[in-house]
């Protein structure tokens, strides 16, 4: 007796020992994932890239922050040994909620297959949609530890839904999809905590230049920027999500819920004054219509008309002393720049806030996300109007959180934002995309 107790205790010994290190090797787990994401000059979109495939090609994805999920032209140079559709009732097409069924005569091949469920990829640059397989393949991106990327991991049965080459008209030169990271169960920001079990948060902080790449997180902080190695994850402001009962999407399903970020604007101020609104606008109603999401697809910020004047008026109020010059489209407000002055934060210009859900937290927009240089000797406020009858009344755009950090919590379904990162001497260019594995 003692001596096979002796013996199971050398063998587990053993196996413990042998076993042991490649088991750490194969089931390294990140707490969190990395991907840059760079501004494109001439679109305005901010793109990052992914590899998929067997074997790995790099992507170039426009971002999409409301976006549904990843999707990909398949039509044109899908290679991968590892694609495989997802079968009609599957648990895959439940939980992407897909309502269709269907059949495709000239497969098979990626994006034609036959018993296959689908979905609407959407173009949400330019409001187009079409209908489009939901499948799986190798997605791989780096871990960090939220100060440099660190190695490469893989998740090997990412869902996506093939689009079409004809879907990629408007997007960035190069760019071969985009990458959703908005509110639903497949969503690129779900995917990922789902297949590391890590927390279910994720960040963007986009760089104001092309030259330089922002960042993109999977997973909690510490979100450490140069040159002092700032954990801005440890000073956000936070406001609950709003969730739109009815979808944004430009194309959709009945009853689908929208996948857009929403947060609850109650009023504007400038230099602390209350700009007069319809508040009705404010809030979403039956229909979905109205509102206040973040958008990274929309470049500059985009209100209904009569919000849009009200602020327009409110804010040259406040600086009618500097006189105006002739506007440059598609903005109505425009001021030699250097007649506004500068401050660590960009232009001298009024402080605009969002208030939120109540009257002492609220979103500061200073004068580098307000003013854009046009020219240069010309800077505008940088909003756009919408028109009369939106569906959002105001869409936060791209301009209006460069170089500010944004943190979505899906688990407490709530967003943290840093404010300018100006004002602690960094940018969102500075996360150190040096690799330390
Ligand atoms: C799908 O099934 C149809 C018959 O229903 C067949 O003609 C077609 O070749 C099949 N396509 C693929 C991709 O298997
Ligand atoms: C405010 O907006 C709502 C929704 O568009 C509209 O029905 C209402 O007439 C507006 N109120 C005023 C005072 O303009
Ligand atoms: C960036 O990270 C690398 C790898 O850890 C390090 O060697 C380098 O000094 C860092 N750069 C700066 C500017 O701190």
């Amino acid at each position: 007796m003692a001596i096979s107790t002796k013996f199971l205790l050398f063998t587990a010994f053993l196996f413990f020992f042998f076993v042991s290190p490649s088991t750490q090797a194969s089931s390294f787990r990140p707490k969190a994932l990395v991907l840059p994401v760079k501004k494109d000059a001439s679109t305005l979109q901010y793109v990052t890239q992914i590899k998929q495939r067997t074997p790995l090609v790099p992507l170039k994805l426009t971002l999409d922050l409301g976006g549904e999920y990843l999707w990909v032209d398949c039509d044109n140079g899908y290679v991968s040994s590892t694609y495989k559709p997802a079968r009609c009732n599957s648990a895959q097409c439940n939980l992407a909620r897909s309502k269709s069924c269907g059949e495709c005569f000239d497969g098979p091949k990626p994006g034609c297959n036959n018993n296959t469920c689908s979905l609407l990829p959407a173009n949400t640059v330019t409001r187009t949609g079409t209908i489009g397989e939901l499948a799986q393949d190798v997605v791989s991106v780096q871990s960090t530890n939220g100060k440099n990327p660190g190695k490469s991991v893989s998740v090997p049965k990412f869902l996506f839904t093939c689009g079409s080459t004809s879907l990629l008209e408007g997007l960035a030169n190069g760019v071969k999809g985009m990458a959703g990271l908005g509110r639903t169960k497949i969503s690129m920001s779900s995917q990922f905590p789902a297949a590391f079990s890590f927390r279910r948060k994720f960040a963007i902080c986009l760089s104001s230049t092309s030259n330089s790449n922002g960042v993109i997180f999977f997973g909690d902080g510490p979100y450490t920027f140069l040159p002092r190695d700032f954990d801005i994850s440890q000073s956000l402001i936070y406001t609950p999500l709003i969730l739109n009962p009815v979808s944004t999407s430009p194309a959709f399903f009945s009853g689908e819920k929208s996948a857009d970020y929403f947060i609850g604007v109650k009023g504007i101020t400038i230099n602390g004054n209350a700009v007069k609104l319809n508040t009705t606008l404010l809030s979403i109603n039956k229909e979905g219509i109205g509102g206040t999401k973040i958008s990274t697809v929309t470049p500059y910020t985009v209100m209904e008309t009569s919000i849009y004047r009200a602020v327009v008026n409110a804010f040259v109020k406040e600086i009618s002393k500097i006189p105006r010059v002739a506007a440059v489209a598609p903005f109505t407000a425009c001021w030699k720049s250097e007649s506004l002055g500068s401050t660590r934060v960009g232009p001298g210009v009024p402080q605009i806030d969002l208030v939120l859900q109540n009257k002492n937290v609220f979103w500061r927009i200073f004068g580098a996300n307000s003013m854009v240089q046009v020219n240069d000797k010309v800077s505008c406020l940088g909003f756009v109007d919408g028109g009369l009858n939106p569906t959002t009344s105001i869409v936060f755009g791209g301009h209006q959180i460069e170089d500010n950090l944004l943190q979505i919590d899906l688990a407490a379904s709530k967003i943290g934002f840093s404010s300018s990162l100006l004002f602690r001497q960094t940018t969102c260019a500075n996360f150190n995309f040096t690799s330390n594995p």
